[in-house]
């Protein structure tokens, strides 16, 4: 509460890549413990989850970009999320797009960037990461070459259990060409031979008026190899303010289209393909409809800006709730309930 009548105001007047930095440094430097000994003062409720033969303490997990030099993992996962997800890495260092490149919409609960990747590079990331896997790190990797993301597949593969792999960034020209099947398809396979981890592929969101193109992909992911699928990243859209005038849009406006793309990713992949439904999740009912229309997992970005610390543990909270109420004892028993 207290997070969204004082601090979000504070950092939404300030800019948001500064206030980013700020939040970072909360966390580097330790302020989020004092936090989260008055937050989370009750056992936080743990909503078992057993997926992709990891066992992850809820469903929730942070989405890719919000670390993506893999700085603060541990203190992110300490605010109850199931899972973090660093990057997305990328092999060399890059600076991303000109600035303007990141907004909130409050009324809205969206925010719209055209980041670009800015990345430290796999060598100065890999130092920030420890030296054994830990089950709940995910690493989203990308790039616009094979090779590319071969290398980072490589160095990082005893860092993590689950590689998320980004071909769906709307603000880096290049990852179109994983939207090519053929390409998609050789990627996958190549992968498969240096890793022995899960392999996620994360999809750019289609709309109900446009054509199967993205599922397909999504499926010619899974035929080749991958375990499973983020659906989705954020909206492409254009946008004036931004400085190279497009970008993504995220938050509540994809709330409803999540679970409309998972439950078509499920009805077309069958049951055994993971899904991970991101895009416009915010509380427990969302992680609720997700899962029953399909999904394993959910992630979110926009919704921990909004929402503040104690996002992940709120949203753990309820559905737990909600779950008791049911007389529903596991995340995968809701799969096929009715939509809240
Ligand atoms: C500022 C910002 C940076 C992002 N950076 C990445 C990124 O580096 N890699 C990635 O796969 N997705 C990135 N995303 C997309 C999110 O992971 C997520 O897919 C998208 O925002 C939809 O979820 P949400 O509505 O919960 O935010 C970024 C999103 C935002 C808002």
């Amino acid at each position: 509460m207290l997070y969204k009548i004082l601090v979000l105001p504070i950092l939404q007047l300030i800019n948001p890549e500064f206030s980013h930095l700020i939040a970072e440094k909360f966390f580097q430097l330790h302020f989020y413990k004092v936090f989260n000994l008055f937050l989370f003062r009750k056992k936080s409720n743990e909503i078992q989850t057993n997926v992709l033969g990891l066992e992850l303490n809820s469903p929730i997990g942070l989405a890719a970009g919000y670390d993506k030099n893999c700085r603060i993992l541990y203190p992110l996962l300490s605010l109850n999320f199931g899972f973090v997800t660093g990057g997305t890495i990328t092999l060399q260092e890059r600076f991303g797009n000109p600035k303007p490149r990141l907004f909130h919409i409050p009324k809205e609960k969206s925010l719209i960037n055209s980041l670009g990747f800015p990345s430290l590079g796999l060598e100065k990331i890999i130092k920030n990461l420890r030296s054994e896997a830990d089950q709940r790190i995910f690493l989203s990797v990308s790039g616009i070459k094979h090779d590319e993301i071969i290398s980072c597949i490589k160095s990082l593969e005893n860092k993590t259990r689950v590689f998320e792999i980004n071909i769906s960034s709307p603000n880096t020209e290049g990852l179109r060409l994983f939207h090519d099947p053929k390409e998609l398809s050789k990627l996958i396979k190549e992968i498969k031979i240096v890793t022995n981890n899960k392999i996620l592929v994360k999809l750019p969101p289609w709309l109900e008026s446009e054509n199967n193109d993205l599922l397909n992909l999504g499926k010619t992911a899974i035929d080749s190899g991958a375990d499973g699928l983020v659906v989705a990243n954020s909206l492409p859209i254009d946008d004036e303010k931004l400085a190279v005038g497009k970008g993504g849009k995220s938050g509540k406006i994809l709330t409803k289209n999540t679970f409309r793309m998972v439950s078509e990713a499920r009805s077309v992949l069958g049951p055994d393909p993971i899904i991970v439904a991101c895009g416009g999740i915010f509380e427990a009912k969302d992680v609720w409809n997700a899962l029953a229309s399909g999904a394993d997992l959910c992630q979110g970005y926009t919704g921990f800006i909004y929402e503040g610390l104690s996002y992940a543990h709120n949203i753990n909270k309820e559905l737990k709730k909600i779950m008791d109420d049911k007389k529903i004892r596991s995340t995968e028993e809701i799969k096929g309930e009715p939509l809240l």
